[in-house]
């Protein structure tokens, strides 16, 4: 047990989501820190290899009252709610799909659930802030949702929501908003597996192509004048949720809402830098026009999980790169030589 341990208490986890990027390491997180995770997910878009050997339902989870989940575990203890659709591409493209899933879906399986009293911890991002600020934290007002895209509007959307539940039925609910969740879990037993566009991937394609790759306006308001992003390590993201599972006493019931980021934010041009100090080949870049919708970028403020959870992102921007392109080089034959050059 580690720094996080709870005095050897077992705590049983319900994992909605748990086959995707980010629950899947959430679970063998809880695993490593001596909980037991239980999987909820309906595959739609998850890796049913990320399950491995745990307890798992395969199922939408606006079925949920359709299994025997509660019978099954009544000594559920908390639950971590992860399941939602998260390309933010796709959700301008199918407004739809995206509120049905991560707002209609998620109400289906909150009123389930709030009878049973249970603290949900909810998996929300940094992007419902909207570009109005350079640094966000918790306190800052959220008032022009007009141009937030439909992903972030959809996560808002359920955050209110689970507020006003949380007051209603006296349950303890805990927003955490994410900032760039990036890398794989440094043990390989899961990462990213979508080919989405996030600059990891460009860069590893970008690697494998013509070594080239565009950089979207050059006269951003940053230190290189590229755009900012808060990169923060997908296993720090899922100790996060370790943290705050087992300092939940700390938090009165109602509702709370905390950032999980790095702290600090690198630009474009800082990535690709560290990119190429890497690899063994160097892949250039372009300049090119600004895309519409495209903003500076934010930095999430942490004080407030650090203070109250004593947690914060230790994993550096070096280490993210690395293990992301480790795991790629699990699924991608051809990276073999590569890392063996680079010695990882
Ligand atoms: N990846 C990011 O950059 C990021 C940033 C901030 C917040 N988040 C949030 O973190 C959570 C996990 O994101 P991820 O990147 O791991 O995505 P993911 O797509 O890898 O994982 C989501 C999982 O939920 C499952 N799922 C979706 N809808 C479902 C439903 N109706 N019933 C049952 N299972 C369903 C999918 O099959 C998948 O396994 C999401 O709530 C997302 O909004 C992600």
């Amino acid at each position: 047990m580690g720094e996080y341990g709870c005095d050897g208490e077992l705590v049983k986890v319900l994992v909605t989501g748990g086959a995707g990027y980010i629950g899947s390491t959430i679970c063998s997180v809880l695993e490593d820190y001596g909980h037991v995770p239980i999987v909820l997910d309906s595959l739609v878009k998850g890796q049913r290899e990320f399950v491995r050997d745990r307890i798992f339902y395969e199922i939408d989870i606006a079925d949920v009252e359709d299994i025997g989940v509660c019978s099954d575990h009544p000594d559920i203890d908390a639950i971590i709610h992860c399941a939602a659709f998260a390309n933010v591409a796709e959700s301008c493209q199918h407004p739809e799909l995206y509120y049905d899933n991560n707002v209609s879906k998620s109400i289906d399986f909150l009123r389930y659930w709030c009878q049973w009293n249970c603290p949900i911890i909810y998996s929300s991002s940094t992007s419902v802030y909207g570009s109005a600020h350079r640094f966000v934290k918790e306190t800052d007002s959220i008032e022009n949702t007009r141009y937030l895209n439909p992903y972030s509007k959809s996560k808002l959307i359920f955050e209110q929501i689970l507020e006003d539940y949380c007051y209603r039925f006296e349950f303890l609910g805990i927003s955490l908003r994410y900032s760039n969740p990036i890398g794989a879990d440094p043990k390989m037993r899961s990462g990213p597996y979508n080919e989405e566009d996030r600059l990891l991937d460009n860069l590893v394609a970008s690697y494998f192509g013509d070594k080239q790759i565009d950089i979207f306006g050059s006269n951003w308001p940053t230190v290189d004048g590229t755009a900012l992003r808060d990169y923060v390590h997908v296993l720090d993201v899922a100790i996060a949720h370790v943290a705050v599972l087992e300092g939940l006493s700390r938090l009165r019931k109602g509702f709370h809402i905390f950032n999980v980021g790095s702290g600090q934010g690198h630009t474009v041009k800082q990535v690709i830098d560290t990119f190429n100090q890497l690899m063994p080949e160097q892949i250039s870049y372009r300049f090119v026009e600004r895309r519409p919708g495209d903003f500076t970028g934010s930095c999430a403020k942490v004080d407030k999980i650090r203070d109250i959870f004593g947690w914060s992102a230790e994993a550096t921007l070096e280490q993210c790169i690395m293990d992301h392109l480790i795991w790629k080089g699990t699924r991608i034959p051809d990276y073999k030589g590569i890392l063996k050059e680079m010695a990882l």
